[in-house]
C-alpha cells in the first residue's frame, strides 16, 4: 500500500508498479534496472543507448501525466535538495515540480540568503545540507567541475544543473527529446546551434548528445564566440547564419551570455542581431518544416524575433514542458536502486 509505515518510519518508494488513476501498469522498476551510475554530471560520460533510456522513460512519465497521474509515489520518503548558486527559472523549477510529481520532498537552497555570507565553504554547505537526510542533490553553479568536485564528497547522487560554460545535461537532454517528438529520430537530422558557443554549456551537452544520437551538428555565431577548435568535437563551425540556413532541420538559438564574458565579442547587439538573430525573413529562407529551439532565458530581439518565438515553427514551450518529464526520469533512473526490494516486489 502506498504511503503505509513501518516502525513509525514512512516506506520510501511506494507504488513503483502501479497507477493512481487508470491506464494500463507500468512497471517502474524495470526501467532503472541496467542503470549502473550514481550521478548525472554531463552527457559526454553517457552511451547513446543511456540517452535514448532516459528518452524513453521521460515519454512514459509524459504520458503518465497527460492521464492525470501527476502525483506517483515512487519516491515517496525520498528528499530531493536544489543547490542553486546562479539564478534560474526553469531548471530550479522543472527539477523540483518533477522530484514533488515522483511523490519526493524538495528543499530549496540559494546561495543568496544563506550561510555562505558568514564564510562557510561550499563542500560545508552541501555536507550540511546532505545530513539533513537528502538522496539527491541538483547543482547550478558558475565554475565548471563543481557538480563533479561534489560527487567526491557527498554519498547521495548528484545531478549537474548548469556547470559554468561546461555542461547542462538536462538542458540537452530536453532538447533532444523535443527534436526526436517531432522528427521521429535524430539520426541523420542537422541541427544548427546558433549564437553564443563559446559560453554555453547547453552547446556542449547538446553536442554530445545529438552527435552519439547520429545528428550532423553546425555551431554558428561569430567567429569570436565560434573557433575552429569546436571541430574537434565532430562539428561543423559556420559564421554565416545565412549559409547554413537552407540546410538545418532544427536551429537551437543559444542565448549570448554577457555575465560570461570578459570582453564585448561583437561591436554591438544591433549589428549581431542583423548578422544572427531568427527572423520572419530568414525563416522563410529556412526549410519549410525547421524547428526553432531556444533553451532561454529567450531575448526578444536578440537571438530571435517576437514572430518567431511565439510562431508555428516555435517549440519552445514543449522544450519546457519537456524539462519536467526529463528531469523525472533521470532522478528515477539514479534513486531506484535505493527503493526497498519489497517495494520493488510489491509491484
Ligand atoms: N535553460 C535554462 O537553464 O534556463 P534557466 O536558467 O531559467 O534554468
Amino acid at each position: 500500500m502506498a504511503g503505509e509505515r513501518i516502525g513509525g518510519q514512512q516506506s520510501r518508494g511506494a507504488e513503483v508498479s502501479g497507477h493512481e488513476t487508470g491506464g494500463e501498469p507500468t512497471d517502474w522498476g524495470s526501467w532503472s534496472q541496467s542503470w549502473k551510475h550514481h550521478h548525472l554530471l554531463g552527457l559526454e560520460l553517457h552511451s547513446a543507448e543511456e540517452i535514448q533510456s532516459i528518452l524513453d522513460l521521460a515519454e512514459k512519465f509524459a504520458q503518465a501525466s497527460q492521464e492525470g497521474r501527476n502525483r506517483l509515489t515512487l519516491l515517496r520518503g525520498f528528499t530531493v535538495a536544489n543547490l542553486f548558486f546562479e539564478n534560474s527559472t526553469r531548471t530550479r523549477n522543472s527539477f523540483s515540480l518533477a522530484a514533488k510529481r515522483l511523490g519526493a520532498d524538495t528543499v530549496e537552497f540559494s546561495s543568496a540568503g544563506s550561510s555562505t555570507s558568514k564564510g562557510e565553504t561550499f563542500i560545508d554547505t552541501a555536507k550540511t545540507i546532505e545530513a539533513m537526510g537528502v538522496d539527491a542533490v541538483v547543482v547550478r553553479h558558475a565554475t565548471p567541475g563543481t557538480p563533479h568536485l561534489l560527487a567526491k564528497h557527498l554519498s547521495c547522487s548528484v545531478l549537474n544543473a548548469g556547470d559554468g560554460p561546461h555542461e547542462h545535461p538536462t538542458q540537452g537532454l530536453l532538447d533532444i527529446l523535443t527534436i526526436r517528438q517531432h522528427r521521429g529520430s535524430l539520426k541523420g537530422l542537422t541541427v544548427g546551434l546558433i549564437g553564443d558557443i563559446e559560453h554555453s554549456r547547453t552547446a556542449r551537452s547538446n553536442i554530445w548528445g545529438l552527435k552519439k544520437l547520429g545528428a550532423h551538428v553546425i555551431v554558428c555565431g561569430p567567429a569570436t564566440l565560434v573557433s575552429r577548435r569546436w571541430e574537434q568535437l565532430g562539428v561543423e563551425t559556420s559564421h554565416r547564419l545565412d549559409d547554413i540556413l537552407p540546410r538545418c532541420d532544427v536551429l537551437n538559438l543559444l542565448r549570448i551570455q554577457f555575465e560570461r564574458q570578459t570582453m564585448r565579442p561583437f561591436p554591438s547587439v544591433h549589428e549581431y542581431g542583423l548578422l544572427y538573430a531568427m527572423t520572419k525573413e530568414r525563416l522563410a529562407r529556412s526549410k519549410p518544416d525547421v524547428l526553432i529551439l531556444a533553451p532561454g532565458p529567450i531575448n526578444r530581439g536578440v537571438e530571435l524575433t517576437s514572430e518567431v518565438a511565439d510562431g508555428h515553427h516555435s517549440v519552445i514551450l514543449h522544450q519546457v514542458a519537456n524539462g519536467i518529464s526529463i528531469r523525472m526520469a533521470v532522478l528515477w533512473l539514479l534513486l531506484a536502486r535505493r527503493v526497498p526490494s519489497e517495494s520493488l516486489a510489491r509491484g
